[in-house]
C-alpha cells in the first residue's frame, strides 16, 4: 500500500513524524531504529539564542500521561544548523525545524536563518510563548497574533513549507486555525499540550517548579481528536494530528477524522522504538480494515446526519 503523503509541497515517505521536544534533534533516537523509516522528524523547539529552560522539577507523571514545563531548553538555532543538522540523514527523511520566539519579528528572524538550509524540509511554528508586550496572553490564544506571526514567518521562510502548531487551550480552536490559514500557513499541526498542574499533599508543594505545565500522552487524545475534527471542517489547508498516539489504531483515528499525517510525542519516552514501526503497523491495520489506500481512508468518518 502506498503510504506516501504529499501536502503543501511537503513530501513524506509515510505519515509518521515525531513530535517536537520528544525526540531530541533525532540523533538521540538513532540507537533505537533507522531514522529514515520515519516520514519526518520534528526537531526540538529552537530559539534564536540558547535557552536554559525552566527550573527543576519540570516533569511529572500523571495517570495516562505526563506534565512538562521544560521551557524550550535548547542550544539555539545556530547550533542546530551547524552541529545537529549535518549529522541527520536529511536527504532521506524530512527534517522539520520547530520555532519558538516571543514576537513576530523574532519569529521572522528565526525563519530567515533556516530558509536557506537545504536540510530543513519545513518550519513548524510553536505559538505558545506568553506575549508580555501584549499583556501576557500566549500567542497561541490570540488569533490576531497567530495571523501576524504566521505572516512574519511566511515572509522570511523562502520556499519552505510553514506549518503552524495550534494550542488546545482556547475557547474555539477553529478561529485560531482560520487566523493561521489567512496568515499564509501551508498546514496546521495540532494539538500542543493542555494546560494542567499536579500537587503533592505531603509536602504541600506543586510537583512542577513552574506550577502550571503542559499535559500530554493518551489522556489528551480525545481532546486532540475533537480539535482535529473541528479544524479540518474550518479550513482548506492540510492538518497534522498530534496527541496521545500510542498505537497504529490511535494514529488511524486521526487519519479517519481527516488528518494528512500524525506526530508521535510522549510515546517516544515510553517506547523509544515505537515511531519507527508505526507506519508499517498502520499499513497492516489499513489492509485488515479493508481500506483500499491511506487516501481512501482519510476523512472517511461517517458523521450522523
Ligand atoms: C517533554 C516535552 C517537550 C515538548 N517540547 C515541545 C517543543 O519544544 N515545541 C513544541 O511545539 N511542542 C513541544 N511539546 C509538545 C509535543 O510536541 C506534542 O504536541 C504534545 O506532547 C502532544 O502530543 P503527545 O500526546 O503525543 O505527547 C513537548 C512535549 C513534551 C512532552
Amino acid at each position: 500500500m502506498d503510504m506516501q503523503v504529499n501536502f503543501g509541497g511537503l513530501s513524506l515517505k509515510n505519515p509518521v513524524m515525531t513530535a517536537s521536544g520528544t525526540f531530541g534533534f533525532g540523533l538521540e533516537f538513532a540507537p533505537y531504529g533507522d531514522l529514515t523509516r520515519l516520514g519526518g522528524i520534528v526537531a526540538k523547539g529552537l530559539s534564536l539564542k540558547p535557552r536554559e529552560g525552566n527550573p527543576m522539577p519540570r516533569i511529572a507523571e500523571t495517570p495516562c500521561g505526563m506534565l512538562n514545563a521544560i521551557g524550550i531548553q535548547n542550544p539555539g538555532v545556530e547550533h542546530f544548523v551547524t552541529k545537529a543538522l549535518p549529522m541527520l540523514p536529511w536527504k532521506d527523511v524530512a527534517v522539520i525545524a520547530n520555532l519558538y520566539a516571543c514576537d513576530a519579528t523574532e519569529f521572522g528572524e528565526l525563519a530567515g536563518v533556516l530558509a536557506g538550509e537545504e536540510g530543513v524540509a519545513a518550519l513548524e511554528v510553536n505559538v505558545s510563548c506568553p506575549n508580555v508586550k501584549e499583556g501576557g496572553i500566549a500567542f497561541g490564544q490570540d488569533p490576531v497574533q497567530i495571523g501576524r506571526v504566521t505572516e512574519a514567518v511566511k515572509k522570511k521562510a523562502g520556499d519552505k513549507h510553514v506549518m503552524v502548531k495550534l494550542s488546545p487551550n482556547v475557547t474555539d480552536i477553529a478561529v485560531c486555525a482560520r487566523a493561521a490559514a489567512e496568515g499564509g500557513a501551508d498546514s496546521l499541526s495540532l494539538i500542543n499540550t493542555l494546560s494542567g498542574m499536579a500537587v503533592d499533599i505531603r509536602n504541600r508543594k506543586p510537583r512542577i517548579a513552574n506550577v502550571i505545565a503542559g499535559l500530554s500522552g493518551p489522556a489528551i487524545k480525545p481532546v486532540a481528536l475533537r480539535c482535529v475534527h473541528q479544524v479540518v471542517h474550518a479550513v482548506d489547508i492540510p492538518v497534522v494530528g498530534i496527541g496521545g498516539i500510542a498505537s497504529a489504531e490511535d494514529a488511524l483515528e486521526f487519519i479517519l477524522v481527516g488528518a494528512q499525517a500524525v506526530q508521535v510525542g510522549t510515546a517516544n519516552f515510553l517506547r523509544p522504538d515505537f515511531a519507527f514501526g508505526l507506519a508499517d503497523e498502520m499499513e497492516s491495520l489499513l489492509s485488515e480494515l479493508g481500506a483500499a489506500s491511506l487516501d481512501e481512508f482519510r476523512g472517511s468518518l461517517q458523521l450522523p446526519i
